[in-house]
């Protein structure tokens, strides 16, 4: 089947793009690298030639709701639009556990997104994931007090990216499915240990804190709102396992002892 990747060149477009081949499909990557814009249409229409499968795994990186909603809402129309115009058959669109119910900035451009997939006229499947294990490096080192490293205080279930590609080249091969069920990761844990067991693989040794954010972002963080729910599908890759396949090279043993050390008193979070 001829399918189309939007964002396949980010984190978890790169494993659909790879998985998708894999599986015998003739696969185009939609990204501004391969001279297709997807908030202004450029490329579009002549990419779409044929493809009977959209997968959208586009992003972008903003906190604010309204330029997430502009991402989103614009990108979304544009390829639905030309899907149309292409006889695309099935649209399929990765979104987040948890979405509607979070007041993060970047999750409202999530929601539109659901929203304008699950309104139009090309059928559609939507796929909510927890977040990938990679978020764990992402939160790390962005706030620090001193030597001490702070990451939001939140309650995860992060998975593969890797396992939420090979979800979705199935929901490619099972066609329009609506809102399937949510696929989580295969433990919980607080993002602080995750980020920290991160770092420590990297030889970086500063104490990790989690500290929980104030208001009603915070505690959709802490009380488990970004878990998936009891009838979740869960990813098989582990955090440990993902990390212990990351390219960069583990601490030495005696950094580590240092590290754990060094650690003691810190609270988790
Ligand atoms: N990260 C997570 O933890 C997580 C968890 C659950 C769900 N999700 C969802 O998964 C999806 C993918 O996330 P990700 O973290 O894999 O994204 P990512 O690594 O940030 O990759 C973003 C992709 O979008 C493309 N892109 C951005 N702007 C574009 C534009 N104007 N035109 C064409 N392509 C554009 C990028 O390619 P170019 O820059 O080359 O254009 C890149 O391929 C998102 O919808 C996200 O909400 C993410």
């Amino acid at each position: 089947m001829r399918i189309a990747v939007a964002g396949g060149t980010g984190a978890v477009g790169t494993h659909v793009v790879e998985l998708a081949r894999g599986a015998g499909h003739d696969v185009v990557v939609l990204s501004r690298g391969a001279g297709v814009d997807l908030t202004t249409g450029t490329g579009l229409a002549e990419a779409l030639v044929g493809v009977e499968t959209v997968v959208d795994v586009a992003s972008t990186f903003t906190l604010d709701a309204q330029e997430s909603r502009t991402f989103f809402g614009t990108s979304t129309r544009l390829l639905l639009e030309a899907e149309q115009a292409a006889g695309t058959r099935h649209h399929v669109v990765l979104s987040i556990v948890g979405v509607d119910r979070a007041p993060h900035g970047y999750y409202a451009g999530k929601v539109l997104q659901e929203e304008l997939v699950a309104a139009g006229d090309v059928p559609w499947t939507v796929l909510r994931a927890t977040q990938f294990h990679e978020f764990a490096g992402q939160v790390h080192g962005s706030t620090t007090v001193g030597s001490l490293v702070l990451v939001p205080r939140m309650r995860s279930e992060t998975v593969a990216a890797r396992d939420v590609a090979a979800r979705l080249v199935e929901l490619v091969g099972a066609g329009p499915s609506g809102r399937v069920a949510d696929l989580g990761g295969p433990e919980t844990a607080w993002m602080a240990d995750l980020s920290r067991a991160w770092a420590r693989h990297r030889g970086d040794r500063r104490p990790v804190l989690g500290v929980p954010l104030p208001g009603a972002l915070g505690r959709a963080m802490r009380d488990g709102t970004l878990v998936s729910s009891p009838d979740a599908d869960h990813g098989t890759t582990t955090f440990a396992e993902w990390l212990q396949s990351q390219d960069e090279p583990a601490g030495q043993a005696g950094q580590a002892g240092q590290a754990d050390q060094a650690d003691q008193g810190a609270p988790r979070a």
